[in-house]
């Protein structure tokens, strides 16, 4: 079982293009692991405690709970509009999250792995985290990023974290894939050479925090955010959970002949994923050998700007798919960021690279291969009896593109699996220029000709068609429709071979799948 995750979001506010990224990204993935033939399991969620959610209802005037059932809406209801289909749907405030998270810490504790001690220091408010002289600016002070900075003592638990980076190191470096891309793995490495020695404060006193998981053995206490979220990955996949509680079967989904996979923003590799996460679950007696692997992804700015709500810029993804469909929205967020980089978002790229891709080039093709078979031939395809050169290159140019498609894909490479597409897609369209279809209808001596011409193009279309279905689920069907062959959406990868549609096989009528996005300017 292919078992994938993404980073559950905040909901202290509402979901922007950075979420809607990662969470396209990871179903585009799962999609792409059936149409492998791979069974695949999707989890996504809400991270709903903390002080940040606390702090934010406060201001409102309502309950947490109250407040984050608000905030969780606006995150599944994005979801929906933007087609993922999720698995499993984690939500923190979960009685069987909230069980799972004390089972944690019970059995961590009983073997010696927490303690409690006083702790005087500088505590960020915003970060929700102990500062030490290392996050000091050159100036002495605690920089901007980390908003209010209160000094403070406190008890509170802590995880002998320290116990476990010794491990943590040799994992790294002997686990070629425990964290992709591979210039990720060094800057956790890095990291840990200079963080090994301290442990990890694990516990919030309640009359600073309420909103939380109460620990089990010290009620005064509430679960440090951190780490609650991040046990989400295995509570929600029926760790510790009796049969009866309506999870998977955790022996299913975790295994070590395909370990999980953690899709992560890059801000949240070093600490919490690259140290915490990883030595919670060595503590919790996880093996190397069932290790999830990190995909960290890179980051979406906007005009070169971060995103901000101070400075006013962020998307909402939803309005961005009201306004150029669901398709073009997905199309460009996996298509205009190398998995890992970092991407500028701009609406003017979007649009520019829907017209020309999607528009013109995939259109085109489109156009070709079913239009003219439609008005040329009445719909129906026949390969034709001879074979010049330009059709043994078509074909090469096709098993190239799924070759480079199926490595790019299988290496989580979303956006160089379209541009294997597009190759083709642009090769089929030289063709058609070069043949000129609608020249050779016009004498009926050119028929067997014309027919393979067609053929070509429209046997391009269906495999193109199942290739895209990951990444465009509508239009891949709608393509499906018009060629008439509703058994593309149960081939899978292996199946795509020259000869997808059958000699005499009839088209329905065709209508544009991608028409050009044209903005009207404001008078
Ligand atoms: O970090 N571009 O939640 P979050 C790309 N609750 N990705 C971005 C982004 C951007 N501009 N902004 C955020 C949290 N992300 C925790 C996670 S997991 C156990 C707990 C990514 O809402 C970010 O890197 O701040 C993270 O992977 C995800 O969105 C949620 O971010
Ligand atoms: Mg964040």
């Amino acid at each position: 079982m292919f078992y994938l995750t993404t980073a559950i979001d905040y909901t202290n506010g509402s979901p922007h293009i950075g979420h809607a990224y990662e969470k396209v990204l990871a179903d585009v993935i799962t999609r792409y692991r059936r149409l492998r033939g791979d069974e695949a399991f999707f989890l996504t969620g809400v991270d709903q405690h903390g002080q940040k959610v606390q702090q934010t209802a406060e201001k409102e005037g309502i309950h947490p709970a109250t407040f984050v059932k608000k905030t969780t809406k606006k995150f599944s209801k994005l979801w929906e509009k933007l087609g993922l289909e999720y698995d499993g749907w984690a939500e923190t405030i979960d009685d069987r999250h909230k069980a799972c998270v004390q089972q944690v810490l019970t059995t961590l504790e009983q073997q010696g792995q927490l303690y409690k001690a006083a702790h005087k220091g500088h505590y960020s408010v915003r970060q929700e985290q102990f500062l030490t002289d290392k996050e000091r600016g050159e100036d002495g002070n605690f920089g901007p990023e980390w908003g209010e900075v209160v000094e403070i003592e406190e008890e509170n638990w802590y995880f002998k974290l320290s116990e476990h980076t010794d491990w943590l190191k040799n994992h790294l470096e002997a686990v070629d894939d425990s964290v992709l891309p591979a210039f990720r793995k060094s800057e956790l490495l890095n990291a840990l050479e200079r963080n090994s020695g301290t442990d990890l404060c694990i516990s919030r006193p309640k009359e600073r925090l309420r909103w939380g998981i109460e620990f089990p053995f010290d009620p005064d206490y509430v679960t440090y955010v951190w780490f609650d979220a991040l046990i989400n990955y295995v509570s929600f996949a029926g760790y510790l959970a009796s049969p009866d509680a309506g999870l998977p079967d955790f022996s299913k989904l975790w295994t070590a002949d395909e370990r999980p996979v953690h899709i992560i923003g890059k801000d949240i590799l070093v600490p919490a994923h690259g140290i915490y996460w990883l030595c919670m679950l060595h503590a919790m007696g996880f093996t190397d050998d069932i290790m999830p692997r990190i995909l960290v992804h890179g980051w979406w700015n906007i005009r070169g700007e971060k995103m901000s709500k101070s400075i006013g810029n962020i998307v909402d993804p939803g309005e961005l798919a009201d306004r150029f469909g669901v398709d073009a929205v997905r199309y460009y967020l996996v298509r205009d960021i190398v998995t890992g980089k970092d991407s500028d978002f701009d609406v003017e790229r979007l649009v520019m690279l829907f017209n020309t891709e999607l528009a013109n080039e995939l259109g085109n093709l489109c156009n070709r291969a079913l239009n003219m078979s439609q008005r040329f031939t009445g719909g129906e395809l026949h390969p034709g009896t001879g074979l010049t050169d330009a059709e043994t290159a078509l074909q090469q140019s096709l098993t190239e593109s799924i070759g480079a498609y199926r490595a790019a894909m299988d290496n989580f490479d979303v956006s160089k699996g379209l541009e294997a597409i597009s190759q083709h897609v642009v090769h089929c369209n030289g063709y058609a220029e070069r043949m000129k279809p609608w020249e050779l209808k016009k004498d009926p001596a050119n028929a067997d000709r014309l027919a393979t011409v067609l053929y070509h193009l429209a046997e391009s279309v269906a495999h193109c068609a199942v290739m895209l279905s990951p990444v465009l689920p509508e239009a891949s069907a709608k393509l499906t429709a018009q060629l008439n062959a509703e058994h593309l959406k149960d081939l899978k990868l292996d199946d795509l071979k020259w000869g997808l549609l059958e000699d005499g096989h009839k088209i329905n009528k065709p209508k544009p799948v991608f028409p050009r996005i044209v903005i009207e300017e404001d008078a």
